[in-house]
């Protein structure tokens, strides 16, 4: 883009656009009054805090203070910058942008230049396209239906082919006008410096348009049909296209979603395509490197949460290693990463095709939250019944937490490592706190290294200082949130927790929840209840230490469970009643369910 845009033109186009259309476009919108409100896109909330107001032509978010008019909310939804949101309220309207200095013979070569590329990209993948459907397509076209990808699916990729041969892609450029230079430096043709000669770089593949955000093609990625190497070849870097930042199938998520919340990072093309397919429109690639921090950054910005997949071999492990170091810098509250592994030897193109698209869906749904990867990739291979392995355990944690900003997770995950050390959590809270500013370098100072030696005298639970005593239900509910895992022991039939009172009906809540099976954190659990009158309990319960160590609180909770299946059965209607009664009798009050049981009870011992 080049010449300054006159001020005349912007006013002009704020006056004939509408704010509240190009919002609703993107935001799901409600009319409240004169104005329309909705689900605030630049932070996450559960209850409408952003209002568009037709009058003043401005979105303003209450939550997080988000604010501007209809080119502002395009830059930072769209992450336009300023000249490119203009084109593209230009566009709509039908506007031509006019430039002020646009004589500038520089500025007017670069613009052309700009033009050329992105014309020259859209030519190659409509040209590959088209192969596709030609005789010379054949084998492609046999390719991708042995692969089993849909018509459709091929359609809303752009997927072509690259006949083979080794001039064809740079005859149909040439005849239009395209110098070769330009192919050259766009990634399409290659120029071999012995010989001088230049040829097609994609030959006889398949073709996967790769895009940006707006749907302009700014790569490719090319795969044999065969089994020959490389196997996939991508474009090189080029000044539209940057491997570290772009992500194929990004577009298409947006596209198919109109309110993306989670994407899924898989590792190739065809785990993409395939799982679009199927119905699964949330997946992006990387494209032959591993995630990077501005991938993150990127996504993090149009999207609450990311779910990374590896292969479930020890190359998955060590990328799954690599994406956590990436992540922790990025996780500020409100974003949520998490990690799954698939089993060896598959990946997600070949295990939707197998198990189909529901158990994926399980897959992503069960993905350990970092907090649980981390602890368990920290145990890996260690035997933490040793205090030695226990400080190596904690050092690899903390050095984890150190990386993370302030906020909930560090104090949760902070908290969890003192639970499972059996060290006072805020001798951590010490040893991460001035190491922020360094990022690489170890996070403990050796002089305030925890030790083994330290081990017992450090130790103590953090007793629950005022705190009031539990009901019984209260504890099972404490132990289940300490331990999501522990669901497995209870018994198929809740009767045990029938009783009408809150907490016991949060119990069962929570106990369907955990059986269902996304819940097996706690944080995924409380986060599940934010903002609710039960989602204060829990965290209440989750900041209670638990008082018992990890190994017995199983046989404690099979306890409670058991006295409460005795206590039902022993408890007549009669009995229940009179209980009941006789509390209301000595003054106390009683709850809303409370008082409805007892109608019941009184209904049914009239009967
Ligand atoms: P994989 O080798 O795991 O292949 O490469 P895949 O995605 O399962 O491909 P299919 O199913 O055999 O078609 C994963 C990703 O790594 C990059 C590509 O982005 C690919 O999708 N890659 C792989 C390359 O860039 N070059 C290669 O030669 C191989
Ligand atoms: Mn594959």
């Amino acid at each position: 883009m080049s010449g300054q845009i006159p001020q005349r033109f912007l006013d002009d186009l704020l006056a004939r656009v509408d704010v509240v259309e190009v919002v609703g476009e993107r935001v799901k919108l409600k009319k409240a009054g004169r104005n329309h409100s909705g689900l605030c896109p630049f932070h996450q909330e559960k209850s409408p805090s952003f209002t568009v107001s037709a009058d003043k032509q401005f979105y303003h978010c209450f939550g997080c203070g988000a604010h501007g008019n209809a080119l502002r909310f395009l830059m930072e939804y769209d992450k336009l910058r300023f000249p490119e949101a203009v084109e593209q309220l230009a566009a709509r309207l039908g506007m031509e942008v006019p430039r002020e200095g646009a004589d500038d013979p520089r500025a007017q070569a670069r613009e052309r230049k700009r033009k050329e590329g992105v014309n020259l990209l859209e030519l190659s993948a409509s040209y590959f396209r088209e192969r596709l459907k030609m005789p010379e397509g054949d084998s492609a076209r046999r390719y991708l239906a042995d692969r089993g990808l849909s018509p459709e699916v091929q359609q809303t990729f752009g997927i072509g082919c690259a006949p083979a041969g080794w001039e064809a892609l740079k005859r149909h450029l040439s005849e239009r006008g395209i110098a070769e230079a330009v192919q050259i430096e766009y990634g399409l043709l290659v120029h071999h410096e012995d010989s001088g000669r230049t040829y097609d770089r994609f030959r006889d593949r398949v073709m996967f348009p790769i895009r940006d955000i707006r749907g302009r093609t700014i790569a490719f990625g090319g795969r044999v049909l065969g089994d020959a190497k490389p196997k996939y070849l991508n474009s090189p870097e080029t000044p539209v296209f940057h491997k570290g930042r772009e992500l194929y199938g990004l577009y298409e998520a947006r596209q198919a979603n109109s309110r993306l919340e989670r994407v899924v990072i898989v590792e190739g093309y065809m785990d993409v395509v395939a799982l679009a397919q199927f119905g699964i429109r949330n997946a992006v690639a990387t494209l032959g490197t591993s995630t990077s921090e501005e991938h993150l950054s990127r996504l993090f910005r149009m999207v609450g949460e990311v779910v990374f997949c590896f292969d479930g071999d020890r190359a998955g492990r060590q990328a799954a290693t690599r994406a956590l170091e990436t992540v922790l810098p990025q996780m500020i509250d409100g974003r949520q990463a998490r990690f799954m592994f698939l089993p060896e030897g598959e990946d997600p193109d070949t295990l939707v095709r197998r198990e189909g698209p529901e158990a994926f869906e399980d897959r992503i749904t069960c993905a350990s939250p970092l907090s649980e990867f981390l602890f368990d990739h920290a145990a890996e291979g260690r035997d933490l019944g040793t205090i030695e392995a226990r400080e190596r355990f904690a050092s690899q944690v903390l050095a984890a937490i150190g990386k993370l900003p302030e906020g909930v997770l560090k104090s949760l995950l902070l908290g969890e490592l003192s639970r499972r050390t059996g060290v006072d959590q805020s001798r951590f809270e010490a040893l991460v706190a001035p190491v922020e500013a360094l990022s690489s370098e170890p996070p403990l100072a050796p002089e305030a290294e925890w030790r083994p030696e330290d081990e017992g005298r450090e130790a103590r639970p953090v007793p629950g200082k005022g705190q009031q005593a539990l009901s019984l239900m209260g504890r099972v509910l404490q132990l289940l949130v300490h331990e999501p895992r522990l669901v497995e022991r209870l018994p198929e039939d809740d009767d045990w927790c029938d009783q009408p009172d809150p907490e016991a009906r949060l119990c069962r809540e929570v106990v369907r929840l955990l059986r269902a099976g996304g819940y097996r954190s706690a944080q995924v659990l409380l986060a599940h209840f934010h903002g609710t009158p039960e989602g204060e309990r829990l965290a209440e319960l989750a900041r209670r230490e638990p008082l018992v160590p990890r190994g017995v609180r199983g046989a404690e909770l099979d306890n409670w469970v058991a006295y409460f299946q005795r206590h039902r059965q022993q408890q007549s209607p009669l009995e229940e009643y009179e209980a009941l009664l006789s509390r209301m009798q000595a003054g106390e009050r009683l709850s809303k369910e409370e008082g409805q049981r007892l109608n019941e009870l009184l209904m049914e011992l009239k009967s």
